[in-house]
């Protein structure tokens, strides 16, 4: 289904309302208004005489994933310790783009990899480094993205699931990494790792659930730890991870839904992380990843909204016209510059924007704007997560889909 754009010109009582006494954080609010103004205004009148417009400049995507892929600049040593999730950015990135890399390119991840993986379970963010719950998740859901044989047998099962004791509380909380801070990514992460791979077992995540209701604040969303502020991305770890652990009923719905309903920017069309705080294109995964969760939730309690609750046309059109970059990679806010984890994430974001559970689509622009439809608890493509899922519970199961697949 095709989405229209929204009349620009008249989006004027959106913008924010200074009541006659700016602040520091109204005067930024009202800098990145007047930026994505611009953009509306001049991409507007092009769009308006293009239906194909705006268009996702999928080659320029692809082609600053694949050089990422290859090389990174200098600047780049100050993410040393986050080398599995660059792999994963680009990987993900790519698998929404339906671009598929050589069997030498996915070969050479894998290995690479597998040099992350730390003695005592788990993978660290580049060789030699600690085992660490995030950089974890993010070399598990590499590897089930790339998806062949020898990516999966790259986890170390055994290994996998002495780490993830090792970082459980008595509570059933998560610490990020060994002597490391309790943190609800870790619970989520921990929770990630062991339904893809089928290590989960309810005395690994006993307690887990009550932990995480404990995050819920008063607002609705959900902190890093009790007592904290509610954000986005801490939101959809809690969410995601009650899930997983088919306890969702258990925190405030109702809150939640209100707290990420209101956390969409009425002017910019894209999400904010926290309450008074600016767009960034990256929320567009970590906020808009939980309405499909709410639906789902919903629908379980016979209440199934009709459709996603958020704006989507107005999502789009932030991402598409506000957050590309013009020579490849997408970008926080106009005026950033580009890189890959907001590259993987306003990507995801477009795609839970476009998909429904009944399989309707709703693109703006150029039909060719369609992404793959990625899964909103794992954030890897739901055919990566069935074939994993397949794999690990039975691998015989795998090699017989596999011939399926290639012989008809
Ligand atoms: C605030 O940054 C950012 C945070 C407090 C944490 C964000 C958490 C995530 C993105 C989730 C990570 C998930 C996994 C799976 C590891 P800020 O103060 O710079 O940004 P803001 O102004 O937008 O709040
Ligand atoms: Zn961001």
């Amino acid at each position: 289904m095709a989405l229209r754009l929204r009349d620009f010109e008249n989006l004027e009582k959106y913008k924010v309302n200074v009541e006659n006494f700016p602040t520091t954080t109204s005067d930024e609010q009202a800098a990145v208004e007047s930026n994505v103004e611009r953009l509306f205004l001049s991409l507007g009148k092009k769009c308006a005489l293009d239906r194909n417009l705006p268009k996702l400049l999928r080659n320029e995507h692809e082609k600053f994933l694949r050089q990422s892929l290859a090389y990174l600049s200098a600047g780049y040593t100050v993410i040393d310790a986050s080398r599995t999730w660059m792999c994963y950015w680009i990987l993900h990135a790519l698998s929404l783009l339906e671009v598929q890399l050589s069997d030498t390119q996915l070969n050479s991840v894998v290995k690479f990899i597998e040099k992350c993986k730390h003695p005592g379970g788990g993978f660290g963010g580049g060789p030699g480094q600690l085992g660490h719950l995030a950089t974890t998740y993010a070399a598990v859901n590499a590897l089930c993205t790339i998806g062949t044989k020898v990516a999966y047998d790259t986890i170390d099962r055994n290994k996998l699931e002495e780490f993830l004791w090792s970082v459980r509380t008595p509570e059933g909380a998560f610490i990020m990494h060994r002597d490391g801070e309790v943190d609800i990514r870790g619970v989520y992460c921990a929770l990630a790792v062991a339904h893809l791979t089928n290590i989960a077992s309810s005395k690994l995540f006993e307690g887990t659930a009550e932990w995480i209701i404990s995050c819920q604040t008063y607002e609705g969303g959900f902190a890093g730890a009790p007592g904290l502020e509610a954000h986005g991305g801490y939101t959809f770890c809690g969410i995601a991870a009650l899930v997983l652990l088919d306890k969702a009923h258990l925190c405030d719905v109702k809150s939640l839904l209100r707290w990420v309903v209101n956390k969409q920017m009425k002017y910019e069309g894209g999400f904010q992380g926290r309450t008074n705080k600016l767009v960034d294109g990256c929320y567009s995964f970590w906020q808009a990843g939980i309405f499909p969760i709410i639906s789902r939730i919903l629908k379980d309690d016979n209440q199934e909204p009709d459709d996603l609750l958020f704006n989507r046309g107005a999502l789009q059109e932030y991402i598409l016209i506000c957050c590309q970059y013009f020579d490849g990679g997408l970008i926080d806010k106009p005026g950033q510059y580009r890189d890959a984890y907001h590259t993987c994430y306003t990507l995801s974001g477009l795609s839970i924007s476009q998909h429904t559970f009944t399989h309707e689509v709703y693109v703006l622009g150029s039909a060719s704007n369609k992404l793959e439809r990625t899964n909103p608890v794992f954030n890897i493509c739901n055919h990566a997560v069935r074939k994993a899922i397949l794999y690990f519970s039975d691998e015989q199961k795998v090699i017989e889909v596999k011939e399926i697949v290639e012989n008809t």
